[in-house]
């Protein structure tokens, strides 16, 4: 099976070797939980290796998003090379329906040949609905077409709080095909960041929580620590 890599250390070991390619994921985080941080390395991993990607983001400007993930990832000293040559894109949509977006995505595989995808976040489409069921059949329409785009892409998922394994699996957990929850864990004085592959069609996985930390020179992902 061809498998995309993340790129992001320690990552591609909790996946068995990467993504499945064309298998899309559900980054899935309470408030802070380094949604945004792990979207974005993906895309800029994939960029170094000379795959094209693109970071859609419906709520930070690209000013923004580049502001912040050059102030944590210090060490991405080639980023602006990567963004100049659109190895890297970053896009702010001005309209956040899921057809803009899906309209956004063919043009830049027409036109830039891009393979990575990250959309932050769904809920900022959500928003943009007052009926419930009306988001759910617009999402499924967006995830058949997704399917028959030569991309594997994240969208990132606003948990309501840092307890995902109680809260209720909405509709993007049912169509992805893989679930990254990303935890912000308080144990005493103490915060550990932890990411865990919930589910991943196509893959077995290590299905315990992982710790992570953020380093100037991307997330390191601690394959075989615990989280206590
Ligand atoms: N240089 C750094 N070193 C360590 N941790 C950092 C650094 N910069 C940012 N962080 C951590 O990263 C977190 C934010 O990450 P990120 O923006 O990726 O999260 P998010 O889940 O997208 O958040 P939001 O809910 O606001 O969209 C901050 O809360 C902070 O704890
Ligand atoms: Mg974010």
């Amino acid at each position: 099976m061809q498998r995309v890599k993340t790129g992001i250390a320690g990552m591609d070991e909790v996946l068995n070797g990467g993504i499945p390619i064309h298998r899309h994921i559900a980054l899935n985080g309470g408030p802070g939980a380094c949604k945004t941080s792990f979207g974005f390395e993906y895309i800029y991993r994939g960029a170094q290796a000379g795959e094209n990607g693109v970071y859609i983001s419906l709520e930070e400007t690209p000013e923004d998003i580049i502001e912040n993930m050059s102030a944590t990832f210090t060490g991405f000293t080639d980023m602006p090379d990567l963004i100049s040559s659109k190895k890297l894109e970053i896009l702010k949509p001005d309209r956040f329906m899921f057809e803009d977006i899906a309209e956004l995505l063919e043009e830049r595989i027409a036109n830039n040949d891009i393979r990575r995808a990250v959309i932050d976040s769904s809920t900022m489409v959500r928003l943009a609905f007052k009926d419930e069921s009306e988001y759910r059949e617009t999402m499924f329409e967006f995830f058949s077409l997704l399917r028959n785009l030569d991309i594997t892409a994240m969208m990132c998922v606003e948990a309501p709080n840092q307890n995902l394994a109680t809260s209720k699996f909405d509709i993007e957990h049912f169509v992805m095909d893989g679930i990254f929850n990303l935890y912000n864990l308080g144990k005493a004085d103490q915060r550990v960041k932890a990411i865990e592959v919930y589910k991943m069609r196509g893959t077995n996985h290590i299905r315990d929580k992982v710790p992570f930390k953020l380093t100037p020179n991307g997330i390191k992902v601690f394959v075989g620590e615990k989280v206590f």
